[in-house]
């Protein structure tokens, strides 16, 4: 199948990434150009993540991935930090009551261990309940850190040899690539940064190698299916040569 998914056609006929990474940033921003808390932005950002998710399903994506809060969002306020923490809650238990007609699988990249334990135990249920089924994936990437995540696969590969399991020499990126959270899951096509920034902010930098990059203006809870369409477009008008001629 190559890198594209031919899978679905709708809406319109053209090849859609197989995986798309955003990261979802904006919320604050939008929130303060309508005089409102920072937190009613978070709202808005993850009421857009259930249309975005739902419209890669729709036109046949395999996988999204998004960078809902990194290894550094943790120096934020307390306040904001429990307020985004009380949104991902509250989506996960919806996206689990409505998995069975949505069919939306979720993941988890991160360490999780440092979220709320009642965040830990949902997201357990959900990655669990989402083996179920086929299809559509989401990944949520929470306390997540491109570094972070390379870090502890060489700890992972160099414990194995430490234990006379394996051999320095006998690593390669493919089995490099099955010590991370994205194990089996193929690398993002293409990357979307909206918000008018133009850095990656140690998102997926392992899998990013060849990935393609769309940054825009529009603030993520702005952020449409057409803004995406766009994107795609732009991203399908592009030559990717993975390094050759
Ligand atoms: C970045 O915008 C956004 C975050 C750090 C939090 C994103 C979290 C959510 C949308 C809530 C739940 C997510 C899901 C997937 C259900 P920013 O605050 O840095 O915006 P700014 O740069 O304008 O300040």
């Amino acid at each position: 199948m190559g890198i594209f998914n031919r899978k679905k056609a709708a809406p319109a006929a053209r090849p859609v990434p197989r995986h798309v990474a955003i990261v979802l940033d904006g919320n604050g921003r939008w929130a303060q150009k309508r005089g409102l808390p920072r937190t009613a932005g978070h709202a808005a950002g993850s009421e857009n993540f259930r249309r975005i998710a739902t419209y890669c399903r729709d036109i046949g994506m395999d996988y999204l991935t998004v960078y809902a809060f990194s290894t550094e969002n943790w120096k934020r306020s307390a306040e904001e930090v429990s307020a985004i923490m009380g949104l991902l809650k509250k989506y996960l238990l919806e996206a689990l009551e409505k998995m069975e007609r949505d069919h939306i699988r979720l993941q988890f990249f991160g360490d999780l261990h440092r979220l709320p334990q009642e965040l830990q135990d949902l997201a357990a249920r959900t990655w669990e309940t989402s083996q179920r089924y086929t299809g559509f994936q989401a990944n949520i990437c929470l306390n997540y850190g491109g570094r972070d995540e390379i870090v502890r696969a060489a700890r992972a590969f160099a414990a194995r040899c430490a234990a006379g399991e394996a051999r320095p020499e006998e690593l390669t990126e493919a089995g490099f690539s099955d010590l991370l959270y994205s194990r089996g899951i193929p690398d993002p096509d293409l990357i979307i940064r909206p918000s008018g920034e133009l850095r990656l902010s140690n998102f997926l930098l392992w899998q990013a190698a060849y990935s393609e990059f769309y940054f825009t203006d529009v603030l993520w809870p702005d952020f449409t299916p057409r803004d995406l369409e766009r994107a795609i477009a732009d991203f399908n008008g592009r030559s990717r040569r993975f390094g050759g001629v």
